[in-house]
C-alpha cells in the first residue's frame, strides 16, 4: 500500500456510525428510575443489531448533578448512580468484544463547585489552586468585573463574600470555569484523558471546547444587534470575548497530541459556531479535533433549498483532507421527530445516513421519540428552571428510552426520573421491531445499506440540481455510485428524464417498499418519500 493510500484508508471513526447514549435515560438496572452502566451493558445486543459502531456516553462521573453530570466532582471515577468502575471496565470489555467503540464525554471547561480543586481554590486568595479558576476583583464601583453573561441566565460572575472576589461560570454558578491559561490545569486534564485512554476508551467528545479560553483582558462583550425578545437572555450579548478565542486552537492541538500517543482514538469537539468558524477546529495541518461536531442541521429550517445550501457551504469550507460529520439530535436540542414531524423524520434519517461524513444518531431517534411534554412540577433541567417560559427546557429530549409497552416502557421497574409520553405503549422498540415498515427497521436498513455500499461511506458528494421540495445528490466512489432523492414536502413529485436522466433501480425507499423497482427515465416520489437508487444520473 503506498503512502497516499494509507492516508486515505478509512479509519473506524470515518467509516462508522456513532450513537449517543444519555445514560440516565437509556436503561435502569437497579430500580431507582435512573439509567446506569449495567443497563447499557444489557442493551449492547440491541445496539449491535441496530448496526451502529461507536457509543458516546454523556457524563458518568461523580457529580452533584446540578447539570446532570456536566458538573463533575471527580474526573476519574464513576458516579454510584451509574454503577462502579468494575461495571465500567465490563462495559468497555463487552462493547469491544462486540465490535463497538466507546467514547466518553470530557468536560474540561468547568468542574462542579464541589470538586476538590474548586473547594481548595475557594479557600483563600492565597490558595495554591486559586489560579486554577477565574477569580477577579469587583468592578471599580463594585459589582461583577464585567458584563459577561451565563448561558443559563444572569451574570456569569458569582461573588464569594469570604474572599471578596468573583469567579467566572459560563454555565451554572455550581459549574466554575477552569483557567485554561494555567499550564497546571491543562496538565491535570491531560492526565484525566490519559487515565481513560489507558482504560481503553476510544476517544472523547469534548464539552464546549470552543469555550476553553477567555479574553485575557476581560473586555466587555458587545451587544447583539439582532437580539429579539424571547431569546435566552445571554444572547443579548455577542460572545466576542468569551468563546472562540484564537489561543483555544493551541489547547485543542495539545489535547490532540495527548490522544495521539494512543492508537486510533478520536477527538470530537462540541462546537456551536457558524460553519466558517467551525472548520478552524480541524486545526492547523488537521492536528485539531478529528470531528468538530457539525450541528448545522439542528437549527436548519426543514427546506430542501436551505439544506442543499448548508451541505454545499460545509463541503466547500472543509479544509483539504478534513472528514465531515452530521448530527440530527442531541441531549440539548428538541427531538428531530418533533422538529420535522413523524413523516419527515424518515426522510431525515435517510439524509443523515447518506450524507458524506460520520453520522451521529441520538438515542431514541431511531424509534421516532418525540419531544415529551414536561409539566411545570416535573421540570429537572436547570436551564429551564433559571430561564423559565422561553421553551429552552431540555428535559423533553432526555426522557427514558421506550423499550416496550411494559410498565415504564421497560426502562425501569421504578418511576423514571423523567416522564414517559402516553404513546410509548405503541412507539417502542419491541413493537417497532415487529413492524417491517417502522422507522426502526428503516434505520437498520439504511445502516445496512450504508455498510455494503462503499459509495455511501467513502464516496464523494455531488449535488444534483433540483427544485422545490426535492433534494438530490449522488454519492460516488470509483465505479460504485448511488443517487439519493429526498422529497421534503408532503406532495408527490415526478422527476422526468429530461431534467435528470435516470436509469437503474431503487435500493431503498423510506416507505420500505419498491425494493428493486426499476427506474426507466422517470422517478416518482410520493409525498414525504426518500429513495436511494442505483441509478446513473447524468449530473
Ligand atoms: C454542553 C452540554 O452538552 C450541556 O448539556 C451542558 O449543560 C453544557 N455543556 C454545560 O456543561
Amino acid at each position: 500500500m503506498d503512502v497516499l493510500q494509507a492516508v486515505n484508508e478509512p479509519v473506524w471513526w470515518r467509516r462508522g456510525i456513532f450513537y449517543q447514549i444519555y445514560p440516565r435515560s437509556f436503561q435502569d438496572s437497579d430500580a431507582n428510575g435512573i439509567g446506569d452502566l449495567p443497563g447499557i451493558i444489557g442493551r449492547l445486543r440491541y445496539l449491535k443489531d441496530l448496526g451502529v459502531d461507536a457509543l458516546w456516553l454523556s457524563p458518568i462521573f461523580p457529580s452533584p448533578m446540578a447539570d446532570f453530570g456536566y458538573d463533575i466532582s471527580d474526573y476519574t471515577a464513576i458516579d454510584p448512580v451509574f454503577g462502579t468502575m468494575a461495571d465500567f471496565d465490563r462495559l468497555v470489555a463487552q462493547a469491544h468484544a462486540s465490535g463497538l467503540k466507546l467514547i466518553l464525554d470530557l468536560v474540561p471547561n468547568h468542574t462542579s463547585d464541589q470538586h476538590p480543586w474548586f473547594i481548595e481554590s475557594r479557600r483563600s486568595r492565597d490558595s495554591t489552586k486559586r489560579d486554577w479558576y477565574i477569580w477577579r476583583d469587583p468592578a471599580p464601583g463594585g459589582g461583577p468585573p464585567n458584563n459577561w453573561l451565563s448561558e443559563f441566565g444572569g451574570s456569569a460572575w458569582q461573588y464569594d463574600a469570604a474572599s471578596g472576589q468573583y469567579y467566572y461560570h459560563a454555565f451554572l454558578a455550581q459549574q466554575p470555569d477552569l483557567n485554561w491559561r494555567n499550564p497546571a490545569v491543562r496538565q491535570a486534564i491531560y492526565d484525566v484523558m490519559r487515565f481513560w485512554l489507558g482504560k481503553g476508551v476510544d476517544g472523547f467528545r469534548v464539552d464546549v471546547i470552543w469555550h476553553l479560553i477567555k479574553d485575557e483582558g476581560f473586555r466587555d462583550n458587545p451587544p447583539n444587534p439582532n437580539f429579539r425578545e424571547g431569546q435566552p437572555p445571554h444572547q443579548a450579548l455577542l460572545p466576542a470575548y468569551t468563546t472562540d478565542q484564537p489561543e483555544v486552537q493551541h489547547v485543542v492541538a495539545e489535547m490532540r497530541s495527548v490522544l495521539d500517543a494512543f492508537r486510533e482514538r478520536v477527538l470530537i469537539g462540541e462546537i456551536y459556531l457558524p460553519i466558517a468558524r467551525l472548520v478552524a477546529y480541524y486545526g492547523k495541518d488537521l492536528l485539531g479535533a478529528h470531528l468538530p461536531f457539525n450541528f448545522a442541521l439542528l437549527s436548519a429550517p426543514w427546506n430542501a433549498r436551505r439544506i442543499e445550501a448548508i451541505i454545499a457551504e460545509y463541503e466547500h469550507a472543509l479544509p483539504p483532507g478534513a472528514w465531515p460529520n452530521w448530527v440530527l439530535g442531541n441531549h440539548d436540542r428538541p427531538r428531530v421527530a418533533s422538529r420535522v414531524g413523524a413523516e419527515q423524520a424518515r426522510v431525515a434519517a435517510m439524509l443523515l445516513l447518506t450524507l458524506r461524513g460520520t453520522p451521529t444518531l441520538y438515542y431514541g431517534d431511531e424509534i421516532g421519540m418525540h419531544q415529551v411534554a414536561i409539566a411545570p412540577e416535573q421540570v429537572r433541567d436547570p436551564f429551564e428552571k433559571n430561564v423559565p417560559g422561553l421553551g429552552v427546557g431540555r428535559d423533553g429530549c432526555r426522557t427514558p428510552m421506550q423499550w416496550s409497552s411494559a410498565a415504564n416502557a421497560g426502562f425501569s421497574t421504578a418511576q423514571p426520573w423523567l416522564p414517559l409520553p402516553d404513546d410509548f405503549v405503541r412507539e417502542n422498540v419491541l413493537n417497532l421491531e415487529a413492524d417491517p415498515a417502522s422507522l426502526l427497521n428503516l434505520t437498520k436498513a439504511l445502516i445496512a445499506l450504508r455498510k455494503r455500499c462503499p459509495a455511501l461511506v467513502t464516496g464523494g458528494y455531488e449535488p444534483i440540481a433540483a427544485q422545490g421540495d426535492l433534494l438530490i445528490y449522488r454519492r460516488r466512489s470509483g465505479s460504485s455510485s448511488v443517487v439519493v432523492a429526498l422529497n421534503l414536502g408532503a406532495d408527490p413529485v415526478s422527476l422526468s428524464s429530461d431534467a435528470i436522466p435516470l436509469s437503474g433501480e431503487i435500493l431503498l425507499s423510506t416507505f420500505m417498499d419498491r425494493v428493486a423497482e426499476p427506474i426507466s427515465g422517470t422517478l416518482d416520489l410520493r409525498g414525504n418519500e426518500g429513495v436511494i437508487t442505483s441509478a446513473v444520473a447524468a449530473g
